[in-house]
């Protein structure tokens, strides 16, 4: 993707976008088509908004791609999602590590399938050294899941004798965290119209502006990026402080 220098990069431009994809399902309905080519468009949705992040000088785009709770689909949806992962590292892998994209993947590696964990790990490792545009793909992934397998470690820890539960601080929770080392989202976009997060980054989310977009993830682009970017900037974000415009 086209990487704009980094003076060209208006300042207020958030950092970190996560989104939260969905309505493939509804798109493909719509056509009369099988949810599953409602994936595979979602699929192209998802290269063209990979490439408008680089272009608006997005540095961390984060995707919510399967969920721990989309197990509870007919297995051959699930299998379609799996190939879909496939697929996509397989076409996309060499163009990514050229562009300087490093991709991370966020989420449990337990219960998936030998081949997916090798091509999350042949992922990870080919881009290891890009930092021009970080794309973080949440896969396998629950926010409370997540949380509470870094709870398991830092009680291991504790038993083993390496941490001491007066240091287990918020910021020490965040490095077991699968996200250690990535910045929070500054803005969370969800498509499709619904109002909720279901289970998406619940600890990273915190101080996350939420934008919510009536549009079906497999018709997102670059103009919808722009636009959830426009609501963003017409937030004021304050975290915890209180209006700056107020004595
Ligand atoms: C989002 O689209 C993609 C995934 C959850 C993987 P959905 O499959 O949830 O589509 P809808 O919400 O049923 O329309
Ligand atoms: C969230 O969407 C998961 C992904 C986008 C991967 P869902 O479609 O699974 O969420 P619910 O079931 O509508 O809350
Ligand atoms: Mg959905």
């Amino acid at each position: 993707m086209a990487q704009p220098s980094p003076t060209a990069v208006p300042a207020d431009t958030p950092r970190h976008i996560a989104i939260i994809m969905d309505g493939n399902g509804r798109w493909a309905k719509q056509r009369h088509r099988p949810r599953t080519f409602g994936h595979s468009e979602g699929v192209e949705a998802l290269r063209r908004t990979v490439e408008a992040a680089g272009e608006l000088g997005v540095r961390y785009l984060t995707v919510f791609g399967f969920s721990t709770e989309n197990w509870r689909r007919p297995m051959e949806e699930i299998n379609a999602l799996f190939d879909l992962l496939r697929l996509y590292v397989a076409r996309d892998l060499d163009r990514l590590v050229k562009e300087g994209v490093r991709v991370h993947v966020i989420g449990s590696r337990e219960g998936l399938q030998a081949d997916i964990a090798r091509i999350i790990e042949e992922a990870e490792a080919k881009t290891r050294h890009n930092d021009a545009q970080h794309l973080i793909i949440a896969f396998n992934y629950g926010g409370q899941d997540e949380i509470a397998r870094a709870a398991r470690r830092i009680a291991e820890d504790v038993s083993a004798g390496k941490l001491a539960p007066q240091d287990v601080s918020v910021d020490r929770f965040e490095s077991y965290l699968d996200t250690a080392g990535l910045p929070a989202p500054d803005l969370l976009i969800r498509t499709s119209g619904e109002l909720r997060l279901s289970n998406f980054m619940l600890w990273q989310a915190a101080y996350a502006e939420l934008v919510f977009v009536d549009v079906l993830w497999p018709d997102f682009d670059k103009a919808a990026l722009q636009a959830a970017i426009g609501a963003y900037h017409r937030r004021e974000r304050r975290f915890g402080g209180s209006d700056a415009e107020q004595p």
